[in-house]
């Protein structure tokens, strides 16, 4: 298909997976940076007019997969592709952050939820086009009533 290559790396408060918070309710308000590599940057231009961005990453420090895990959002088991676990057969992880600025090829932004250093594979405008009245939050949205 394609061998991914970064296009620059995420610049994280998070050090360790222990300190990025997980759970029900968990809120991803930290800011960090993606630092863009110098010959990707030019391929910024214009970006500074969107308010969210989505961005694709790569779980480099996950290994291997399993198909029916368990997530910190619930007691009950759930098949991969219903969760966002960190360990899947091809390691891509998707975060929508809030744009503060930018400075040349740096990002700063709002929302992080990626280790320091997380690779970046690549970065797209975030532009929902479903009302929320057709969202359907499946097995999470049963978890937090139960919570509640
Ligand atoms: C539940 S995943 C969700 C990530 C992303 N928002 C998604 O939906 O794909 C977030 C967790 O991935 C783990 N993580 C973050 N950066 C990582 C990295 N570079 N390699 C492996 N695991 C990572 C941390 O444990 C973090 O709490």
């Amino acid at each position: 298909m394609f061998t991914p290559q970064p296009i620059g790396f995420v610049i994280s408060p998070f050090k360790d997976t222990g300190s990025i918070p997980k759970g029900l309710g968990a809120k991803h308000e930290e800011e960090g940076v993606l630092e863009i590599l110098p010959e990707f940057a030019p391929g910024l231009t214009d970006i500074e007019g969107y308010s969210h961005l989505i961005v694709l990453w790569a779980f480099d420090r996950s290994d291997g997969f399993d198909l029916m895990v368990s997530p910190p959002t619930d007691n009950r088991p759930h098949g991969l592709f219903s969760t966002r676990s960190p360990r899947r057969p091809n390691p891509i992880g998707l975060t929508v952050v809030e744009l503060l600025r930018r400075e040349g090829g740096s990002l700063h932004v709002r929302g992080v939820d990626m280790l320091d250093k997380t690779p970046i594979l690549d970065i797209k405008p975030y532009l929902s086009s479903i009302p929320a009245d057709k969202l359907r939050r499946g097995w999470l949205a049963e978890a937090e009533a139960r919570k509640a």
